[in-house]
């Protein structure tokens, strides 16, 4: 198993281009399941996330080619409904075929993705919103088993909680229904934006693209001749080296980006006395003369991203004075915070709220990474401790970052792969 070294305490500096967003290439992926012809999709990110899905879709009967950074696929030649555990279990994201495949064919069966290491992560409303359509779903031996044999319906469902692949899952369905859907209370992340504006660019009506409320018109099962999609930027990836920048307090720049999908973490970043310099597609950061603490609360877009809890609150360890981060989405999302703590970090924990006593000296240490976003912070953290960091089950990682050691390097950290004796 691969790990990553990271030597401490070297500044950063110059350019790093930010890569296509996995969460946008995700459902964009799933959405070629209502097209009627093959498609490509550009500037998709080269991480184990999206081969998984392009396997998932091959399983399906979809052929698919992905080189460049560019995914050609021609899911017209789908000829299973079935998503099996063994796929699922790796990446809870296939859940995103549930909606596209149900629309199309009228029936599919797809397990049941269970808990994850960040919290339970329930499909409830994803199943609702279904039934509300005229699905008929019953949960057999880990699968859900849906069933709308005429196809779905056009009815108006209100979302209890807002949820991002619930709200794309029931976009795609409803663009594929008979009648119109009005969604409530529906996501508004930048990467359901981009699923809505490619159906829109592909003849179906949308209205209040962007809003809390969808009304979409469906095409009566009639699949949608999708154009070629350009990948919108990764705005966690971006953020995530805005705080590489942050944490070693160095000036470094970032392009391919969209300055206005970072605005919530932009702020944050210049509340801690860091200057932000913006222009059309880069950001470029400037140190901070003393970096200060902050309080934060994660919730939905346009507001502070649960993507980005972890990174801050490494970041939040080299802050002079004391932070609090408040996590309101997922129950368990602090598992770095014991790893953190073995690097030095002074962390108390209570309920939903991480209470962290900067600024700490952070010393190099053995560490294990746990999900995505919480492998990232212990990246951030190894930037600035003291001598050389191992971190461990790094495979987290690389279901999201594209060439993070990679970029790093470029942008002068001391950083290598290595291969793991056990
Ligand atoms: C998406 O997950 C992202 N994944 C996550 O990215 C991200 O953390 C999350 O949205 C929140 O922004 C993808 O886009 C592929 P939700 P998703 O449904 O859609 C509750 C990363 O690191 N809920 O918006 O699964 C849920 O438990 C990740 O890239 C229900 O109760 O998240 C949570 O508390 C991991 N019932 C809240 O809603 C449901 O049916 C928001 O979850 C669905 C969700």
């Amino acid at each position: 198993m691969d790990l990553l070294q990271i030597e401490g305490g070297h500044k950063l500096s110059g350019s790093v281009q930010i890569s296509g967003a996995k969460n946008a290439a995700l459902p964009l992926l799933a959405l070629s399941i209502l097209s009627s012809l093959p498609i490509k999709i550009s500037n998709v990110p080269n991480v184990a996330d999206i081969r998984t899905f392009a396997t998932l879709l091959s399983n399906l009967g979809a052929t698919t080619k992905f080189e460049n950074k560019t995914m050609y696929l021609d899911s017209t030649k789908i000829n299973s409904t079935c998503a099996n555990y063994d796929i699922v279990r790796k990446m809870r994201a296939s859940i995103l075929v549930l909606g596209p495949l149900l629309a199309r064919f009228g029936q599919c069966e797809v397990s049941l993705p269970g808990g994850c290491a960040i919290g339970q992560r329930p499909i409830d409303l994803h199943l609702k919103a279904l039934e509300q359509m005229g699905a008929t779903i019953e949960i057999k031996q880990g699968y859900v088993v849906a069933k709308a044999q005429n196809g779905l319906k056009g009815a108006t469902i209100v979302f209890d909680k807002i949820t991002v692949t619930g709200s794309e899952n029931i976009i795609m369905a409803a663009a594929l229904a008979h009648g119109t859907t009005t969604l409530i209370n529906v996501a508004k992340e930048p990467e359901v934006v981009q699923l809505c504006e490619v159906l829109a660019n592909s003849g179906v009506h949308i209205e209040g693209i962007g809003g809390d409320e969808l009304i979409i018109k469906g095409s009566s099962m009639k699949l949608l001749p999708i154009e070629n999609i350009e990948v919108i930027p990764d705005r966690i990836e971006a953020g995530t080296y805005l705080c590489a920048g942050a944490i070693t307090n160095s000036q470094i720049t970032l392009t391919s980006i969209i300055p206005e999908h970072l605005t919530a973490i932009t702020r944050k970043l210049v509340k801690m006395g860091f200057e932000i310099e913006e222009k059309k597609r880069e950001i470029t950061l400037k140190p901070a003369k003393q970096i200060q603490p902050f309080d934060v609360e994660t919730t939905e877009y346009p507001g502070f991203p649960t993507d980005m809890q972890a990174q801050f609150m490494a970041l939040a360890t080299q802050a002079n004075g004391t932070s609090v981060i408040d996590e309101r989405l997922f129950e368990n999302r602090f598992m770095h915070v014991s790893e953190l703590v073995r690097m030095g970090a002074k962390i108390k924990l209570k309920g939903h709220s991480a209470t962290v006593f900067g600024r700490s000296k952070l010393t190099a240490a053995e560490v294990m990474a746990t999900d995505l976003r919480a492998s990232s912070a212990l990246v951030l953290a190894a930037l600035v401790a003291k001598g050389k960091s191992r971190i461990h089950r790094i495979y987290h990682l690389d279901r999201g970052y594209e060439d993070l050691e990679g970029k790093l390097a470029k942008l002068g950290a001391k950083i290598e792969r290595l291969r793991s004796e056990s």
